[in-house]
């Protein structure tokens, strides 16, 4: 492998510094304190891309509340979607009569959304909304919308805070758009 320089030196910009998704996330907990009061709920996290927003998130979020994880994948190591979407760890309790909240990183052609919200409905939870980090509407494909949305973002791909290009630049703390030369060069 060629040598790399470091994480920053292949983007071409930041797109969310961190204070900017700090300020945002703490309105979105405060939205979702108001929201559930007494409702205790299951937070259900998209893995992988959703563990650091969901830390954060949940920090954020004042009321008595569960939470939970699901593995899907959907993408290979590219940046678009295979259309097929694969459960690789399902929830390890009941959730019937439960109101939901599913928490994903992206909302891009909301194919893994609106197939795992299908996957669940079938168990009757008394709710499921979902709340999304980032949202790309312009290239849904899916008849799907978050119910929470963090940033409305451009057709870009991005990494960092939790979001992966080839399972790498997760751990950046701010989110940032990848240079195309990374994802048409290197794999
Ligand atoms: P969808 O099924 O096309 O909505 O894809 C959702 C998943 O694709 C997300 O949970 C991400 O893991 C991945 N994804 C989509 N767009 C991006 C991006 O710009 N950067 C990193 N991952 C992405
Ligand atoms: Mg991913």
């Amino acid at each position: 492998m060629a040598e790399r320089k470091g994480m920053c030196e292949d983007l071409a910009r930041i797109l969310i510094s961190e204070e900017q998704l700090r300020s945002r996330i703490g309105e979105l907990g405060a939205e979702l304190t108001r929201d559930y009061r007494d409702k205790n709920p299951i937070f259900v996290g998209v893995l992988k891309g959703c563990f650091i927003f969901m830390a954060d998130l949940l920090r954020s979020v004042d009321i008595y509340c569960t939470m939970d994880f699901m593995a899907v994948s959907s993408y290979g190591n590219g940046t678009t979607s295979t259309g097929a979407v694969k459960i690789n760890k399902d929830l390890s309790r009941d959730i019937a009569g439960r109101h939901l909240i599913i928490v994903e990183d992206i909302l891009d052609s909301g194919i893994t959304l609106s197939y795992l919200k299908q996957y669940l409905e079938v168990r009757r939870p008394a709710s499921i909304k979902l709340v999304t980090l980032l949202d790309k509407p312009s290239r849904r494909r899916a008849d799907i919308r978050a119910d929470y949305v963090g940033f409305e973002v451009e057709d870009a791909f991005v990494v960092g805070y939790g979001l992966d290009y080839a399972e790498e630049y997760r751990n950046l703390p701010y989110i940032g758009i990848l240079k195309p030369e990374v994802y048409e060069t290197e794999k």
